[in-house]
């Protein structure tokens, strides 16, 4: 690998560049198990007992209409394009496809058709996320990931998907952080469903496991030579102070949180989808992070962590594409530093043997925040939602020059030296 005078650095031939989405937080207008929760009593009673509906308003909870990147994709697509970007990552609702139990929309899948023929027109690479957590009503109403025949009408999705986008996509993302998604809702029990019980919570990860390997194996069959995997959030766990309680913690969470899944899942993947944002120091079993910079929910940015959860992934000996990593920046202070920083980080990786293949920022837009709602701005593009007008942050310019040169050379870090160095 090449790397830049003046310590810029220069990235493999091939390297992906680009940004991610997921379909429930920018498209607008999907009615799913998520936009019912959203309105439902329970709901807005709670977020006004917390006096957020003051504070931010209830629209700000409510994705309704959104970026309306349904409408906007072959828009948003340029756009990314004139930012340097060769490669998306965003996902397929499956409330739209299969809105009613075993009828499959066909108008939807001429959608996401069209979706993926813009992007390779582009000369984009498309990485296609089959599941980034709502589910179609019916399926609700059958139990959700609770249910053990889940796996068997998640893959009958996926294999109607896979069938119909197939010839066109090289890259699956069968399912996005499913630990995040069951732990929020069945450990935590603060999203939808709700429901706080480790008896569900295991058997709800192991029907995702399952889906997993069956959907694995159905685009395999379609496809011999797809790439599949899943997107998998890493964090950096780092005892504090020397202690060997701390440490033995450490392990054990750093299994379960980092690599448990990957384990399971084991040769049923292709590559490794890195999703990461969290740096955890471990005291006694709590986190008792520094944070001196943090995002705007509050998250630490620890520049160097990405870098360590790389490291951490040379076991599995598997291509890594890094499908999320971002920042909740409104004001875009931070943001062309964490680029910066972390992307330091991911060419020291790859320098050292890690086969990292492509850097996927989050997010494209800014775009729906789950349980937060709109507030949290995570796009490399601003996003009026009144107007729907679209402009790209100065970030979005930096990040370009690094896509188009494929490094951070030196004439990038001259030009934005003030950014770079700011919290440095
Ligand atoms: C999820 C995204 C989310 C992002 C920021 C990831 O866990 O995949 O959907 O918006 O983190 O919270």
């Amino acid at each position: 690998m090449e790397r830049d005078k003046s310590s810029g650095c220069i990235f493999p031939k091939g390297f992906y560049w680009g940004a991610a989405t997921a379909s429930h937080q920018v498209e607008g207008g999907n009615h799913n198990d998520w936009s019912e929760w959203e309105k439902s009593e329970k709901r807005v009673e709670d977020l006004k007992s917390k006096g957020l509906v003051e504070k931010y308003g209830l629209d700000n909870f409510i994705s309704g209409r959104g970026a309306d990147h349904y409408n906007k994709y072959k828009e948003d697509f340029k756009l990314a394009k004139e930012l340097g970007h060769n490669a998306t990552r965003f996902s397929i609702e499956w409330s739209r496809i299969e809105p009613e139990e075993g009828k499959f929309n066909e108008k939807e899948i001429q959608h996401y058709k069209d979706v993926v023929k813009t992007l390779k027109g582009l000369g984009i690479e498309p990485f296609v996320t089959l599941w980034h957590w709502p589910i179609p009503l019916w399926m609700k109403d059958k139990g959700g990931w609770e249910s053990s025949e889940m796996p068997k009408y998640f893959v009958r999705y996926v294999r109607k998907v896979v069938e119909a986008l197939g010839k066109d996509v090289k890259f699956w993302i069968t399912l996005n952080e499913p630990v995040v998604n069951s732990g929020m809702a069945y450990k935590e029990g603060v999203w939808p469903p709700q429901k706080r019980s480790v008896c569900k919570y295991l058997q709800v990860n192991r029907n995702l496991i399952r889906a997993h390997i069956l959907a694995y194996k159905v685009i395999k069959s379609i496809d011999s030579k797809a790439k599949v995997g899943i997107a998998k959030n890493n964090a950096y766990y780092e005892e504090k102070g020397r202690c060997v309680v701390n440490k033995v913690i450490k392990l054990l969470v750093r299994y379960f949180g980092n690599d448990f899944w990957l384990k399971h899942i084991g040769k049923y993947q292709d590559f490794i989808g890195l999703n990461h944002y969290f740096h955890n120091q471990i005291y006694y079993g709590l986190n008792k992070n520094e944070n001196k910079i943090t995002n705007d929910l509050g998250w630490e940015i620890w520049p160097t962590s990405l870098y360590y959860c790389l490291k951490e992934l040379k076991k599995y000996n598997k291509p890594v594409y890094i499908t999320e990593n971002g920042l909740a920046d409104s004001k875009d202070e931070k943001r062309i530093w964490f680029i910066f920083e972390m992307l330091k980080g991911v060419h020291k990786a790859i320098e050292e043997g890690i086969d990292v293949r492509g850097y996927l920022h989050w997010s494209l837009m800014d775009n729906f925040e789950w349980a937060e709602g709109y507030w949290p701005r995570f796009g490399l593009i601003e996003i009026d939602y009144k107007t729907l007008e679209r402009k790209p942050r100065k970030s979005a310019h930096f990040y370009r020059d690094i896509c188009i040169q494929n490094g951070i050379t030196s004439s990038v870090i001259e030009k934005y030296r003030k950014d770079i160095e700011k919290f440095s």
